[in-house]
């Protein structure tokens, strides 16, 4: 059985990111990760800040620290957003880390070696309004292919192009929107990608077949441009610096690597970075080097970080001829809108990660966000359809089910399972469409379908609804209370292989659910075909108590509040 290593794109260092960004990336990787621990598969699941480049510069410069300073504040401000998310990473590292400057560096030398960097002087857009070199993200203007007035020099946001700040028409410096730009001569680094057309398209064409078509079509969608070389040094402060060994000269002009060469080798880098805070002799290594098919290698990211990911990095790797492992599975994702709109952080429309979590626990998000991943199509933040789902699914589907049967219970036979009945042909019924939809939840797990999932799992919680509203045991209770008995005792069955399968969505009130049964050995991580369909796993005397609500109703009046705090409609 492989191992199974996954990473989510590493969030920008700067900004708490908002839901669009935690559902396109980080939480169904978490996701996914939880189910196949679940599932007894060994897993490794890795994320960072990414940290370089100068937007981290900017930001520290406003609000005066340092930049180590502010980039050390602000990982840890997202990771307690992650925490309080239940994102259960392995690890979170720093692409600032010793460890990813020391493997940048390490793949630097050899694609050095192997022919496939060259120093080249290049002439640089140079803002004399704001005193600097323009890195490529804060040059503005047209996109020459779509037309999109609001390009930046590295990408097109519209068309996901990549480009050179000089390709764009009325350039303008992002910082103080002068267009007094000039260019001057510097010599910089580049990667020859161009000697590697060849062999990316061969290892894409070899490896594309199983992703999903939005990552397989972007990935070709840039190879039909052509692989271009690049710069990979800039001129800033910040950054993983250029090992004089090998080039003194722009070692000593201080130039460092650009933030998208070192970013994805910080996947290798915050591996490292767990390894060495080892408790129990961590090997980083042996989930990277050389490892071809005893490790899957998953990815997840949001459809703009698509070309790095299938093209570009994989360039890298291939370039450095040693034996990297190379991604085996993109998932990338649309994007999530507000309102059909943007998610705009100046215009103070959406919902960040901290607020989300102020309002209402992960577990609200977490559902809601995956039930509505942006997989095939873009999809809509609303208010009113997040507390309509949220009403409906979880506080009635689940929630109250929950509540019903073991209050019900306890009223009328006390704090253990009541014993009683046997299984007939409700039962039979019953069971038999738990083990096909908990067959049909796996294959979309694993298929990584999560909208798919999410439906699945609905309808496990469902089926339940409709068996108790069928058995009515408020009214068996009348006449006959050993069909009572069975009929709650089922459905506590029920609650717990709900506890078990709803965890990768729900974990805190997975748990919470869990532990309502005081069972004698309750380790099982997942649950098989046999237990579903007998549904017996919780056995008459077990000793349960009552969780509180799971989930609350969302008013009318909480729908409002959220409206207005948050900003509507008008997308
Ligand atoms: N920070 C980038 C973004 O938010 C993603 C970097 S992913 C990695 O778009 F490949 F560089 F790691
Ligand atoms: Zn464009």
């Amino acid at each position: 059985m492989a191992r199974h290593l996954i990473t989510s794109a590493l969030p920008y260092i700067n900004g708490i990111k908002h839901l669009g960004n935690m559902v396109g990336s980080m939480l169904p990787a978490d996701v996914y990760s939880r189910y196949l621990r679940q599932r007894g598969h060994d897993v490794l699941y890795i994320c960072a800040t990414d940290e370089h480049g100068t937007p981290a510069e900017l930001a520290a410069k406003e609000l005066g620290l340092p930049v180590a300073e502010f980039c050390a504040q602000a990982h840890d401000a997202q990771k307690a957003v992650y925490d309080g998310f239940a994102l259960a990473f392995d690890y979170f590292g720093r692409s600032s880390s010793p460890e990813n400057r020391e493997i940048t560096q390490h793949f630097a030398r050899k694609l050095n070696e192997n022919g496939f960097i060259e120093e080249r002087a290049i002439r640089q857009v140079y803002s004399p309004t704001d005193g600097r070199f323009l890195p490529d993200r804060y040059v503005e203007g047209t996109c020459p292919h779509c037309g999109y007035d609001k390009a930046r020099g590295d990408q097109c946001e519209n068309c996901t192009r990549v480009l050179d700040p000089t390709d764009l028409i009325n350039p303008r410096s992002a910082i103080s929107g002068s267009t007094d730009l000039e260019v001057r001569e510097t010599k910089h680094l580049f990667l020859l990608q161009s000697k590697l057309e060849n062999e990316v398209r061969e290892w894409v064409a070899r490896h594309d077949k199983d992703w999903p078509q939005l990552a397989s079509s972007i990935a070709h969608k840039w190879l039909t441009e052509g692989l271009h070389d690049r710069a990979i040094t800039r001129d800033l402060d910040w950054g993983v610096p250029v090992p004089a060994d090998t080039w003194p000269e722009l070692a000593a002009e201080g130039k460092v690597f650009y933030v998208w060469f070192d970013a994805p080798i910080e996947y290798i880098g915050a591996t490292k970075e767990w390894s060495d805070q080892d408790t129990e002799n961590r090997d980083w290594k042996s989930w990277w080097y050389d490892v071809d098919n005893d490790v899957r290698y998953t990815e997840f990211m949001a459809k703009d970080n698509v070309p790095f990911h299938t093209v570009m990095f994989p360039a890298t790797e291939l370039g450095v001829r040693e034996p990297w492992k190379k991604v085996d599975y993109v998932k990338a994702f649309n994007w999530l809108t507000y309102y059909g709109g943007k998610f705009s952080t100046s215009q103070k429309r959406g919902v960040f990660t901290d607020q989300a979590l102020d309002i209402l626990p992960a577990d609200y998000w977490r559902y809601f966000l995956i039930a509505n991943a942006p997989e095939s199509d873009d999809s809509s933040f609303t208010w009113e359809h997040f507390t309509a789902t949220v009403n409906k699914d979880l506080a009635d589907t689940l929630g109250n089910f929950v509540n019903r049967v073991l209050s019900f219970s306890r009223k009328r036979f006390g704090d253990d399972v009541p014993a009683g009945g046997v299984p007939g042909e409700a039962e039979t019924k019953l069971g038999a469409e738990i083990a096909r939809l908990l067959a049909e939840y796996e294959e979309h797990m694993e298929t990584l379908q999560f909208r798919k999932a999410a439906a699945a799992l609905r309808a496990l919680w469902s089926a339940g609804n409709s068996y108790l509203e069928e058995k009515a045991p408020w009214l068996e209770i009348k006449t006959d209370k050993d069909a009572a008995a069975l009929t709650l005792r089922t459905a506590m069955n029920l609650i717990h292989l709900y506890a078990v399968v709803s965890e990768p969505f729900i974990p805190a009130t997975a748990k919470t659910m869990r532990q309502a049964f005081s069972l004698a050995d309750d380790t099982a991580a997942w649950v098989t075909q046999e237990e579903a369909k007998s549904l017996t796993a919780v056995p008459a005397g077990t000793p349960f108590t009552v969780p509180p609500v799971l989930f609350a109703k969302l008013t009318d009046e909480d729908l409002e509040t959220y409206k207005e705090r948050f900003g509507g409609q008008e997308g």
